[in-house]
């Protein structure tokens, strides 16, 4: 089955002066279940566009999108919002995590929201998300008492407590240095693929692109 299914997606904006920037002109895009991809482009060529249409953050303007199973192109912002809960993880360049919360805390938070899991449940699901990243005994660290890939990893943990069935990351390694960003993307490789979690990650960097199971790129608005 496959989880993403972008057809002919479109996505353009307006520039002072009236003028039109057509940033994506036609996307197809089908990834598997399970599936890890590398979404590649030059600075500029709509990858953070592309990935807020997929992750259900920017309505669908003209082409249709499937995300999980279900046709997503016309659902209104607030069914939008609730498909992206539950089926969709970010891992952004900049951990964006809630300072004064422990590891604990900041990847229990999305489990704070919907669905009401027992407080014994919730547990489990923290610890074993923490688990995934290697991070388990760190749960009590508030984020400035860990590194920047460790903060990164506890992102990680995050974006997979709920079981997503998609995790989209914006350069997620773009901050760290070349040895983190291999710890790092190796992490979050390992436990998708254990949770046949589907992966799509953007990123400049060549080597993070080759650990995919394949590699597109984006350039005039279109995948190649
Ligand atoms: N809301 C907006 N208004 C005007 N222009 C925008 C808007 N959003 C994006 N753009 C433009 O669309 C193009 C694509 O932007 P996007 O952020 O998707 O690129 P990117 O491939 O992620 O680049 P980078 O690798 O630098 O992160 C850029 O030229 C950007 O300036
Ligand atoms: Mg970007």
């Amino acid at each position: 089955m496959n989880v993403i299914e972008a057809d002919g997606l479109c996505h353009g904006v307006w520039l002072p002066g009236r003028q039109r920037l057509d940033i994506l002109r036609g996307v197809e895009l089908a990834v598997a279940e399970g599936e890890s991809v590398a979404i590649t482009g030059r600075s500029g060529s709509g990858k953070t566009t592309l990935l807020a249409l997929l992750g259900l953050l920017t309505p669908v303007g003209e082409g249709t999108l499937a995300i999980a199973g279900r046709n997503v192109t016309n659902l209104s912002d607030r069914n939008r919002a609730l498909w992206r809960n539950e089926h969709i993880g970010f891992v952004f360049q900049s951990y964006s995590l809630v300072r004064h919360l422990s590891a604990y805390r900041n990847v229990e938070l999305p489990l704070r929201y919907g669905e009401g899991l027992h407080y014994r449940q919730r547990a489990q699901r923290v610890e074993s998300a923490l688990d995934s990243v290697g991070l388990r005994d760190r749960a009590r660290s508030k984020p400035r008492q860990l590194s920047g890939g460790e903060q990164q990893r506890v992102a990680i943990a995050r974006a997979l407590v709920r079981h997503p069935a998609v995790i989209l990351a914006d350069e997620p390694t773009g901050a760290l240095d070349v040895d983190t960003a291999s710890t790092v993307l190796r992490t979050l490789r390992t436990a998708c693929r254990e949770r046949r979690t589907t992966l799509v990650v953007v990123t400049h960097d060549p080597q993070v692109a080759q650990g995919m199971d394949r590699v597109v790129r984006l350039m005039d608005g279109r995948l190649a």
